[in-house]
């Protein structure tokens, strides 16, 4: 199972893109050769997943660092503090940022205070995010392989936006049970919410399964509950975009909702994600930010406006479901069930 794109890599010429936001009507690739364009596309979408936005900020801080390495050492400290709040202002739910950003100020702090000159620097934090990157595409295939287990032969899968090779440096997380439970042998059927506003299902998750040959369903986000009525849904898989060190979940809008209606009907809510996802400082999930993002997204489709003009909007991009509703974590480093308190904080000592 091969992805046949590629989300995001580093190039001679700059970060190299596909643009999320022409999906599926035109396959379009961006370069981008300064750090502040790099913030941009995660800021409006060209990129997103949480996996995918860390490792963009950690490419784009790469380029900075290489562009800024011919600058003396506090010179070199101070373009490097301002990128790092460039890139922490780009978008607030995804812990996947944070952590890649502090994995970059790590090296600088470390090179500076050993005495190396910012050029070899600026060449370890390139190595750092191609490891970040490449990382992550291990953890997919990992949690992948843990995750297979939780999908049935010849079951129905559930998956709410997109959690898959578009969203990580590839293979995906919920993307990537599914395609480990394929790879397994097993026959799966991917039923995909749409996902309002942004339809990164409709778009996104149903181009990415199809690709793979892989049997995918489009509903409405409104028709999870009836079908799950009718039995045509055995198992929900989602990513995450922050977990809370108690097993509380942050995710796409749209997700606490079917986490109720799957424990309404006795179905298993799973949530796959790298260790990365886990925010081990947060102690549940009423503490983790909530991007508000802009009302046009849900007065508008592509441009249309469907809405009277003037109309009070709301549109938080993600909701929290508590960690009671889910049967388990898929991680990177194993399958975690409740209570998440303890099985987190075991993943991260093994
Ligand atoms: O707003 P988005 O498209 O960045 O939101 C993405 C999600 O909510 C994903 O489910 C999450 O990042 C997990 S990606 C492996």
């Amino acid at each position: 199972m091969h992805a046949m794109f590629i989300t995001v890599q580093r190039t001679p010429e700059g970060v190299r893109m596909i643009d999320q936001r022409r999906l599926p009507r035109e396959e379009t690739y961006l370069v981008f050769r300064e750090p502040e364009e790099v913030a941009a596309a995660i800021r409006d979408m060209v990129v997103r997943g949480a996996p995918a936005i860390g490792v963009s900020a950690a490419f784009g801080l790469a380029l900075g660092a290489s562009a800024a390495a011919a600058l003396p050492p506090d010179r070199f400290r101070e373009r490097m503090e301002q990128l790092f709040q460039l890139f922490t202002d780009a978008r607030p739910t995804a812990v996947n940022l944070f952590w890649a950003i502090d994995r970059v100020r790590e090296t600088l702090d470390a090179g500076l205070a050993a005495g190396r000159d910012p050029g070899h620097i600026a060449a370890e934090i390139e190595t750092l995010a191609q490891t970040v990157h490449d990382d992550d595409l291990d953890s997919c295939r990992a949690i992948g392989r843990f995750g297979a287990e939780v999908v049935p032969d010849r079951g129905t899968v559930l998956t709410h936006c997109n959690a898959g090779g578009l969203a990580t440096a590839g293979y995906g997380t919920a993307l990537g049970v599914i395609r480990g439970a394929v790879e397994a042998g097993k026959n799966v059927r991917v039923l995909a919410d749409e996902t309002r506003p942004f339809l990164q299902g409709a778009r996104l998750t149903a181009w990415e399964l199809m690709q793979d040959g892989i049997e995918t369903v489009l509903i409405t986000d409104s028709m999870a509950g009836s079908l799950m009525r009718r039995g045509e849904i055995d198992v929900v898989v989602v990513g995450s975009d922050r977990i809370a060190a108690n097993g509380d979940i942050a995710n796409k809008i749209g997700t606490y909702p079917v986490a109720v209606l799957a424990r309404a009907h006795g179905i298993p809510f799973y949530v796959a994600a790298p260790l990365t996802t886990i925010d081990m400082s947060c102690p549940d999930g009423d503490r983790i930010p909530i991007e508000e993002r802009d009302p046009s997204e849900v007065t508008s489709m592509f441009g249309v406006p469907v809405a009277p003009e003037g109309v009070g909007v709301m549109n938080p991009a993600f909701d929290v479901t508590p960690a009671e509703y889910i049967a388990g974590i898929i991680t990177d480093k194993g399958l975690a069930r409740p209570p998440y308190s303890e099985s987190l904080a075991a993943l991260f000592s093994r």
